[in-house]
């Protein structure tokens, strides 16, 4: 049986992210870093933090003690709030087309880009579906990620979204990372549906959202508003039906045309995703709300495109949170330190801001309050690597990969050995 009740440690720093705020610039002076840390874990969850030898004495004498005889840093599990990791092939032509001149639109006006993973996916089975998403799921665990996102969109059907949603939910029981799912139905408009965009929409709210509720696969509506996508005016309609119906909301927002963030806001969505077109009045406004402003260099990378301004999103005071996006076209990468430490590098983040980023602050994105920092009675879900700087991590630019993952005080990792 696992042990879930336990005393771990000593960990040479312990970053517990404990008390920074959700919204602003951070500096790495505010971080609290506890030396010679020990955890006491009870049944999953944080009982007590502190110094490891103060915790040994306090501890009930039959407590279990995990002793960690290396150089370690400890960190909360990652939380990566926007991948599309359910998807069926690949779309490795994209990536060359562009780099030979073709912009995303052309290619997802020439019936390339997100339609093309739409025809790979709907020729998966839910289960096939499901352990695809279980693979690429247990990728990012071993990069410490404990939480995941992870959207629908590319069935574009009611019946094929829900089988997307349901691969999601099984893929959920099968791995050991929180898979939390979201409907994507508003990715683009399929190329094989009879009617107009706004027939569509109509389509999927009257139909597919009352079966969400009821089979219980999400409680989180998605839209893409952009030029091979949908206008702002054809979605406010689809998210006034969604928020009716309770659902949270999040947007796809200013990838390449400003503007949709302000809908976003409007809609007091959990969250405003991608935001590279962002400009000054975008910002203020994003700024001035609770959405989470959320980055996703990933995409800039496989894009060859520019970078969500985050320095300034964080300057005006906005709420920053930076994930991988993984997904076949834009974001195939789906390594999220590599793509956090190249935004930090570009934007001029502080180590707190890009791991403020990747926990406590993803983790409101996500609407989730048990998670992202390391205090008394959040989920156990934390990472080790093997070092005895924390700066590493971001300094070595995704290179330095976690020795060991925890989840609800469970290892389910340990480096070269998934259990
Ligand atoms: O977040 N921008 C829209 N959706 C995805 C890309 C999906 C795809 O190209 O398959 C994104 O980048
Ligand atoms: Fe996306």
């Amino acid at each position: 049986m696992e042990i879930k009740s336990y005393l771990i440690g000593p960990f040479t720093q312990l970053l517990s992210m404990d008390k920074l705020p959700v919204k602003g610039a951070l500096r790495d002076a505010q971080l609290e870093i506890i030396q010679h840390a020990g955890i006491w874990v009870e049944d999953g969850v944080i009982r007590q933090v502190g110094d490891f030898k103060r915790l040994r004495d306090a501890v009930p004498a039959d407590l279990e003690i995990v002793y960690i005889n290396y150089n370690a840093v400890l960190l909360p599990g990652y939380i990566d709030c926007h991948t599309h990791i359910a998807f069926g092939g690949s779309r490795p032509n994209d990536f060359a087309l562009r780099n030979s001149g073709s912009s995303y639109l052309d290619i997802a006006a020439a019936a390339g880009g997100i339609w093309s993973t739409v025809s790979h996916t709907r020729a998966l089975t839910e289960d096939e579906l499901a352990a695809i998403t279980v693979k690429h799921s247990l990728k990012l665990v071993q990069q410490g990620v404990t939480t995941i996102e992870v959207k629908s969109g590319y069935g574009l059907t009611v019946a094929e979204e829900l089988k997307i949603l349901r691969a999601i939910k099984k893929a959920n029981a099968g791995t050991s990372a929180d898979l939390i799912a979201t409907c994507l139905a508003a990715h683009m408009c399929p190329k094989d549906f009879n009617g107009s965009p706004e027939e569509y929409l109509a389509d999927i709210a009257a139909l597919l959202f009352p079966q969400l509720i009821e089979q219980q696969l999400t409680h989180r509506i998605d839209a893409f508003i952009e030029k091979s996508a949908f206008t702002a005016e054809q979605i406010r309609p689809y998210l006034r039906k969604a928020q009716a119906l309770g659902f949270d909301i999040t947007i796809h927002a200013d990838q390449f045309t400003a503007g949709s963030s302000i809908v976003a806001v409007d809609f007091n969505a959990r969250s405003a995703d991608h935001l590279e077109a962002s400009t000054d009045r975008e910002i203020h406004c994003l700024a001035n709300s609770d959405t989470v402003a959320v980055a996703l260099p990933a995409a800039s990378l496989g894009l060859g495109d520019r970078f969500t301004p985050a320095r300034r999103l964080l300057d005006a005071g906005a709420a920053l949170a930076i994930a991988s996006d993984w997904n076949p076209g834009s974001a195939p990468m789906g390594q999220l330190m590599t793509s956090a430490a190249i935004l930090a590098a570009q934007q001029k983040l502080s180590n707190a801001e890009v791991l403020a980023a990747l926990t406590f602050r993803p983790a409101c994105a996500l609407g989730l309050n048990d998670r992202g920092r390391i205090v008394r009675g959040m989920k156990a879900d934390f990472m080790l690597y093997a070092t005895d700087n924390y700066q590493d991590i971001t300094y070595l630019q995704g290179a330095l990969q976690p020795q060991e993952v925890w989840k609800n005080g469970v290892q389910v990792f340990t480096k070269n050995k998934i259990l």
